[in-house]
């Protein structure tokens, strides 16, 4: 990877300069100065269409922030990537999720694949339709994925986002140490008909394997404890661990140590969707990311769509002060996109040392968070238009519905437009007067409210339009976030595919338990002391 600190490239000290001068932009003269604002201000690739034009930039700012990607090597470092070589140095591992949806017969990673997804896809069409049975002889109807952060986060979503196309099998996702969790999702289900996925590329989490052992113990309550070999299988690249778990070899599906656990739905992690949606639609959510991935390593980063959206975030978090960003899915298919995107955005680039070793001083990361509209404009929305913070959103629509409820979708999309218009326009202290006359209210009743009702605007937005919730559009959006996360750790100069932020408080929370179950034998502060004691008197 190119080594080079992004302050003390000529982009980063022009923007700097360009933002200084740019913080008045105003976005509704933007739009006036230049007639083709949209045309130059969008892109697209196939059926998604993406407009930034309601974005806080212009031209030069565009053109420092390609220069700031260029100065920082982006191409030399996505050709590392797909190269494969160890980018993920702290891990001392190559970074191949591209590798799980390409169909590259020269790639050794590909080829890996393909020989095991043939097993994998084998398995899950063999539990869809029915021929993979319990040990009882019934079919399958219930699928409990155990597993969290990459192993649940991706899965789900990726469930809930396909619901459209799910067959007849259930799945269920057991993800926190939370035994209520555990059990609630457990009720109702009948042991015999079920099947249990336990997903950890470690094999080591602690909430996976407890989970697994108290849902193992549930079922074998039940059941011979020989039919848990029929019941349970495993996504992991632990073998030895598996098995020690009591899940036979030929019931573990593998991870590699290449793909990291926020970017392994597209592997056997997908398993649960697999068998949910039968495997010719999972193998449409790899079709769609790979064309995303083309268009990202193929194509001059003007055109390149993750990388402008990258660039744009970049502007709003290190020179324009934003420290969070939303994402507002108008499709409910999607409601657990942000929770997916906080693992994927947060966990790779929440990073406070570059790739020397050294502390940044510049922003890395930022907050990602979001609802699916139109419920959210019911709940944060008023922060978004009369806060006291600029959040940059960016707006993801659909062009038709799954189930062709044309009324619902117009007035879905009809929300998805005006509120970019709204954001962006606000409404002026000349129009909210205006507004009261109209309604027939009297001068001091204007003077009171007026003040009250006036929307600044100027609130940048991106809005993202697809035809329609399928695998194959689900699976393009998703890559396009995986390649934005690539190409800001690329600018910031840190590694984004560890972790070691989650390290401190899983260590500290092997020795609390001890003095939970114990009684407290370590020193701890005064507070953590008392809320110890809180939890282990009486
Ligand atoms: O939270 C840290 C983390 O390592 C994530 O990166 C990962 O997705 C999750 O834990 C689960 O890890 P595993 O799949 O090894 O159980």
């Amino acid at each position: 990877m190119h080594n080079q600190n992004p302050t003390k490239t000529l982009a980063w000290k022009r923007l700097q300069q360009l933002s200084s001068e740019k913080q008045e932009l105003q976005l509704k003269q933007l739009f006036d100065q230049d007639p083709k604002r949209v045309d130059n201000f969008s892109l697209t690739l196939g059926d998604l269409y993406v407009d930034y034009s309601k974005n806080l930039v212009d031209a030069p700012v565009m053109d420092a922030l390609y220069q700031l990607a260029h100065e920082t090597g982006l191409q030399e470092n996505i050709d590392a990537q797909y190269n494969g070589q160890k980018i993920n140095a702290t891990e001392g591992r190559a970074v191949m999720h591209t590798a799980l949806r390409s169909l590259d017969q020269d790639n050794s990673f590909t080829t890996e694949v393909q020989e095991k997804k043939a097993r994998f896809y084998a398995f899950a069409k063999a539990v869809t339709e029915g021929s993979y049975r319990g040990y009882t002889d019934k079919r399958i109807k219930t699928v409990v994925n155990i597993g969290i952060g990459g192993s649940d986060l991706g899965p789900d979503m990726i469930y809930r986002a396909l619901a459209g196309y799910r067959k007849d099998i259930e799945v269920r996702f057991v993800s926190n140490v939370d035994g209520d969790h555990v059990m609630e999702q457990l009720k109702g289900l009948d042991h015999e008909t079920t099947l249990f996925v336990v997903v950890s590329k470690s094999f080591g989490t602690q909430e996976t394997l407890s989970n697994a052992i108290t849902i193992r113990d549930w079922f074998a309550q039940q059941a011979d404890t020989k039919a848990v070999a029929q019941h349970f299988v495993a996504v992991s690249s632990n073998e030895n661990k598996v098995v020690d778990f009591g899940i036979r070899e030929e019931k573990i599906f593998p991870m590699w140590d290449w793909v990291g656990g926020r970017f392994s739905l597209w592997s056997s992690v997908g398993l649960s969707v697999a068998i949910a949606i039968g495997t010719d639609q999972f193998e449409q959510l790899l079709r769609g990311a790979h064309e995303m991935d083309t268009h990202f390593q193929q194509t001059d980063m003007h055109d390149n769509i993750p990388t402008t959206l990258a660039l744009l975030d970049i502007w709003y978090n290190n020179f324009m002060g934003c420290t969070s960003q939303a994402v507002i899915p108008y499709t409910q298919y999607l409601d657990r996109l942000p929770a997916y995107l906080q693992q994927a955005m947060m966990e790779s680039n929440g990073k406070q040392v570059d790739r020397d070793g050294e502390p940044v001083d510049y922003p890395t990361g930022y907050v990602v968070w979001g609802e699916p509209g139109t419920n959210s404009q019911h709940a944060f929305f008023q922060l978004l238009h009369q806060g006291t913070q600029s959040i940059p959103c960016t707006f993801i629509g659909f062009r038709k519905p799954v189930h062709g409820n044309k009324e619902h979708h117009d007035m879905l999309m009809a929300n998805f437009v005006a509120q970019t218009e709204a954001l962006m326009n606000g409404k002026s202290t000349p129009e909210v007067i205006s507004e009261c006359i109209q309604a027939g209210m009297d001068g001091d009743a204007i003077k009171m409210i007026a003040p009250f009702k006036v929307f600044d605007g100027n609130r940048p937005t991106t809005s993202i339009l697809m035809d329609q919730v399928t695998p194959y559009s689900v699976g393009k959006l998703v890559a396009l976030y995986e390649h934005i996360i690539f190409v800001q750790g690329s600018i910031w100069n840190i590694y984004s595919y560890d972790q070691w932020g989650v390290q401190l408080g899983k260590v500290l929370a092997d020795i609390t338990l001890k003095d939970i179950k114990e009684g407290i034998q370590h020193e701890h502060d005064p507070s953590t002391e008392r809320l110890l004691e809180q939890l282990t008197q009486g």
